[in-house]
C-alpha cells in the first residue's frame, strides 16, 4: 500500500449522469465497453499504483455535489467525469473549488471536437488538470495523474 503522510492515498471517482449507460448509449462516441467493465479496469489499475479507489456513480447534480463534500472527509483527490453537468453546474464547480482537492476532470470523448457547447466546461478552472478523449483509458491515466499530484506535492 502507497503511503503518504495521511496514510493510503484515497481517490474519490465520481461519474456524472448517463455514464452508468456506457456501452448502450452511443457507442460510435462512447464506446462498447459498458460501465461495469470501466469500474473493474479502473479498479484493478488503483489496485496496481497502489490507491484506494471509491467509485460513485449519480444522475442527479446535488446528489454529486455531496459526493464531492464527502471526499473531503477521506480522499487525497478526486477524479471526475461531470458529463453534461461540465457545461454548465456551477455548483458542482463550487463544491470542487471549496474542497480544495486536486481534481482531475475526465471526458472519454474528444469534447473539443463536438458541438460548440460541449468545448467549454465551467469545471476546468477549478481541476488540476484536464484528459479528454481516450476514452475509459483517460480514467487509468487520471489515476496516475492523481498520484503524482499527491505525491509531489508530499515532496
Ligand atoms: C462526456 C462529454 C459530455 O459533453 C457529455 O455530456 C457526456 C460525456 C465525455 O465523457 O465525453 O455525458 O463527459
Amino acid at each position: 500500500m502507497q503511503l503518504t503522510r495521511t496514510g493510503p492515498i484515497r481517490i474519490s471517482l465520481i461519474h456524472g449522469p448517463n455514464l452508468n449507460m456506457l456501452g448502450v448509449r452511443d457507442p460510435d462516441i462512447y464506446g462498447k465497453e459498458t460501465f461495469e467493465s470501466v469500474n473493474r479496469k479502473i479498479e484493478t489499475h488503483a489496485k496496481s499504483l497502489g490507491l484506494e479507489v471509491k467509485i460513485q456513480q449519480s444522475n442527479s447534480e446535488g446528489a454529486i455535489v455531496d459526493f464531492v463534500q464527502d471526499a473531503l472527509a477521506w480522499a487525497s483527490a478526486i477524479v471526475i467525469n461531470p458529463a453534461a453537468y461540465t457545461h454548465y453546474s456551477y455548483a458542482i464547480r463550487d463544491a470542487i473549488a471549496d474542497s480544495r482537492l486536486p481534481t482531475v476532470e475526465v471526458h472519454l470523448s474528444n469534447v473539443h471536437a463536438r458541438e460548440e457547447f460541449r468545448r467549454h466546461s465551467v469545471i476546468s478552472p477549478v481541476a488540476t488538470g484536464q484528459i479528454v478523449g481516450f476514452g475509459p483509458y483517460g480514467y487509468l491515466l487520471a489515476l496516475e495523474a492523481a498520484k503524482n499530484l499527491i505525491e509531489e506535492s508530499h515532496r
